[in-house]
């Protein structure tokens, strides 16, 4: 175990850009007073998360799970705060965006890339589910890159933890394209659920696209009942043709074959499931250790050459969520960092009392009064933060 993090003060960040987005949050990239290390902060509006349904218990639940992480391929969480209207997490910063950016700017990625970020993702769920959690929102926007070009899960926003090992949990949540037979079927979800989301993650990897591809959620949800239909017959046809599609796009015969298994309806077959006594585990298919080189402890201890360095892509010059186009602006940050959701009501004071197990109130500076700020009028953030042609050590 290396030293701990030292822990900036909450009132010392500034901000430095936009990395991205979600349904609750704004993600931003921040400094600490004068010290070159950068972190991600999370901030999850309150309003918002009073308003949905369970809303602060999940936020609460991620909070919970992500205290308790600690592991290579899982973004760690420093320290969580808050404010009148905000839930922050402050979390180790993964300069090179997320797979779902890869994925946009690259299409399909060579199988020896999809392995190694595979390979991170398997280590990463294994831990979790080593600690009775499920993650319920695996797909590419929520694995993360680090500087070395390391894959990292993140976003813990839908975890659950499953009580007995034959919990299930039956909340629909998740990502449409990702989500697997037994939850639509109303069966409910335990560990063999992200294995079914890890497949549909190798398949969008390798191939560009997802497997269960629609134009809209009900549509995508038939394709997915589709596939898992109870008929055996049918659902051998449905699991030929989705290994034929793979072999189209040049898919070697390995990865098909793990793809095809991690896809299997029944959950006490499929791939990477504890139960699954169908030959060999996930750990010892013939795509991952027949691979040359292929070495799952190295992996772990971070000894193998990740397929590309994140700052060698245009990605990690650029990853700013949906400023990705157009560079975030001084003013347009300070604007969004003070920004309210007016759309939803304030918080009640109830609510204010369920939220005081995330952590400590404090006060974060307002970007407006920043000094770089008033050093750096004109400069719009993103050319801060990464600075065209520049490249950050390689660690
Ligand atoms: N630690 C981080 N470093 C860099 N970018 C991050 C980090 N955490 C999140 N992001 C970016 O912000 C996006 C949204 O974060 P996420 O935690 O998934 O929020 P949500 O719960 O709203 O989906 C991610 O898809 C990623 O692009
Ligand atoms: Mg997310």
């Amino acid at each position: 175990m290396g030293m701990e993090p030292i822990q900036p003060k909450p009132s010392d960040l500034r901000v430095i850009g936009l990395l991205g987005s979600g349904q609750f949050a704004s993600v931003w990239r921040v400094g600490s007073g004068n010290a070159t290390t950068e972190y991600a902060l999370k901030r999850c509006c309150k309003r918002i998360a009073a308003r949905e349904h369970k809303g602060i218990e999940n936020l609460l639940e991620e909070k919970r799970v992500h205290d308790m992480l600690h592991h290579a391929m899982i973004v760690r969480l420093l320290t969580s705060f808050q404010d009148e209207e905000t839930c922050s997490f402050l979390l180790e910063l993964c300069e090179g965006g997320d797979l779902g950016m890869l994925l946009d700017e690259t299409t399909k990625q060579p199988e020896a890339a999809a392995r190694f970020y595979g390979g991170c993702v398997v280590l990463a769920l294994r831990h979790l589910h080593s600690k009775a959690w499920i993650q319920r929102d695996l797909k590419p926007a929520n694995v993360l890159l680090d500087a070395r070009g390391y894959a990292k899960l993140a976003d813990f926003g839908f975890s659950a933890r499953l009580e007995r090992a034959d919990s299930r949990t039956f909340s629909m949540c998740g990502t449409a394209e990702y989500a697997p037979p037994e939850m639509l079927r109303n069966q409910g979800r335990s560990f063999p659920s992200d294995w079914w989301a890890f497949g549909v993650l190798m398949y969008h990897l390798v191939t560009g696209k997802t497997p269960f591809d629609a134009d809209d959620e009900d549509e995508i949800f038939d394709a997915i009942i589709q596939y898992a239909h109870g008929d055996p017959c049918k659902r051998e046809a449905a699991q030929n043709m989705l290994s034929d599609h793979l072999r189209g796009q040049k898919v070697s015969e390995e990865g098909c074959d793990v793809i095809v298994k991690l896809l299997n309806p029944s959950e006490k077959k499929r791939l990477g499931s504890a139960q699954s006594h169908e030959g060999a585990p996930l750990e010892e298919q013939p795509w991952f250790v027949c691979a040359s080189g292929w070495d799952w402890s190295a992996l772990l201890s971070r000894q193998v050459a990740p397929p590309s360095r994140p700052w060698d892509t245009a990605i990690a010059r650029n990853c700013f969520g949906e400023y990705r186009t157009a560079p975030i602006t001084a003013e347009r940050a300070c604007q969004k960092w003070c920004e309210v959701n007016e759309s939803a009501a304030p918080v009640e004071k109830r609510d204010q009392q369920r939220f005081r197990s995330f952590g400590p109130t404090v006060v974060l500076r307002d970007p407006d009064s920043d000094v770089w700020r008033a050093r750096n009028p004109a400069s719009p953030i993103g050319s801060i933060g990464s600075p065209e042609g520049a490249r950050p050590p390689l660690r």
